[in-house]
């Protein structure tokens, strides 16, 4: 891979790029009063999330949490119930962590890509885009839009997922920036990567940069960045056991690290094998202590996270015997339909609780 770039086509993909910019970027929120704290939640939000997603998202924890210290001073519930719907709630946690941090510590964010990169949930991406879009530091940013995108531009073939070609990635990604507008330059190269430079059908003939692309000059600008070697992934059943025991349900609350960590859930447990989904209720519910009569099915929802795909049923069932212990849980509570709006769930034991709630109605129960 090539790790040095031509000075004078560097130049003229600079100019073209910002120029393209001034008249096509998005107007979103952040990007109108660009404080570093609202770049950096904006620059989370948007680590795994799009652009048209997170802007409500956004609006609503800016109005709630305006500053550092309003987001240092809020409870970590009310954090991640404002998170609900995005998923990957370790970003939460870690952005609480860190304004807590950042708070106690003189309550300004770092300026330089080092020490952002000493906050939690802060990597190499995210401390370049605060760097250059909050601080104007001529910091480079590389994220799967600009993969794409430089790939395209340079024609680099192979596998750019790996150690090896990420770092040879960053260093180019460095020579290009645009040393008096860092900020713009990053956003313009990751907004040309998601509104025109796109996987599957690129728009090459509004690309502003067409006339530098190798992968265009070719004819092929969809044959790179060649597709990377990932694992199968894997088809797992969930059973959640929605018990009820007076009008109230059980819910749990997960371990506060890994997967949908400190969100509560009905208690679930994944199929083992050819087990029956009776038979996984009555586990799941044995994770909280409780024995049951498992009853009927409320709900059957496909969702995917990672390398897996999930099939998740819901099984109301009548709690039988057992008073409910957290066990591997941090907490446990009984709460009725309507409390069940005020804990934060993840969207698919969202999706569980509503069409519980629809069950509920349809019947007159509870
Ligand atoms: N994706 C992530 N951050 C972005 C930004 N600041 N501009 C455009 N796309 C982005």
């Amino acid at each position: 891979m090539p790790e040095v770039v031509d000075p004078a086509w560097a130049a003229e993909l600079r100019r073209a790029l910002l120029l393209w910019f001034e008249t096509h970027k998005r107007p979103t929120p952040w990007r109108e009063a660009p404080t570093p704290y609202r770049v950096w939640v904006s620059e989370v939000m948007l680590q795994q999330t799009q652009t048209a997603t997170v802007i409500p998202y956004f609006e609503r924890f800016m109005a709630r949490f305006p500053t550092v210290q309003a987001l240092a001073d809020a409870p970590l519930e009310e954090v991640l119930r404002y998170w609900e719907g995005l998923g990957y709630y370790s970003r939460a946690r870690n952005l609480h962590r860190a304004a807590q941090w950042i708070a106690q510590n003189g309550g300004q964010l770092p300026s330089t890509p080092d020490r952002l990169r000493e906050l939690p949930g802060v990597g190499a991406y995210t401390a370049g885009a605060i760097a250059s879009i909050a601080f104007n530091q001529p910091a480079p940013v590389l994220d799967g839009n600009v993969t794409r995108v430089l790939a395209r531009l340079l024609w680099l073939k192979g596998d750019l997922k790996t150690h090896r070609a990420q770092k040879s990635l960053w260093q180019i990604a460095e020579q290009l920036v645009d040393a008096e507008r860092p900020g713009d330059f990053n956003q313009a190269l990751m907004e040309l990567g998601s509104m025109v430079c796109t996987p599957a059908h690129p728009r090459c003939s509004e690309c502003p940069v067409s006339h530098l692309c190798e992968a265009y000059r070719r004819g092929q600008p969809t044959a790179v960045p060649e597709p990377s070697r990932r694992p199968p992934t894997r088809a797992v059943v969930d059973v959640s056991a929605i018990v009820e025991r007076e009008g109230r349900f059980l819910l749990a609350q997960r371990p506060p690290d890994g997967l949908w960590g400190g969100l509560w859930e009905f208690p679930r447990a994944t199929r083992d094998g050819r087990e029956s989904l009776e038979t996984v209720a009555r586990r799941a519910a044995a994770l909280a202590g409780v024995q049951v009569e498992p009853c009927t099915l409320v709900a059957n929802i496909q969702h995917a996270v990672t390398y897996s795909k999930i099939r998740l049923y819901g099984y109301l069932c009548r709690w039988a015997s057992g008073e409910a212990q957290a066990g591997a849980y941090q907490a446990i509570a009984w709460a009725s339909v309507e409390e069940m709006t005020r804990y934060p769930l993840s969207a698919p034991q969202r999706r569980l609780a509503e069409a519980l709630r629809q069950t509920s109605h349809q019947k007159g129960l509870f």
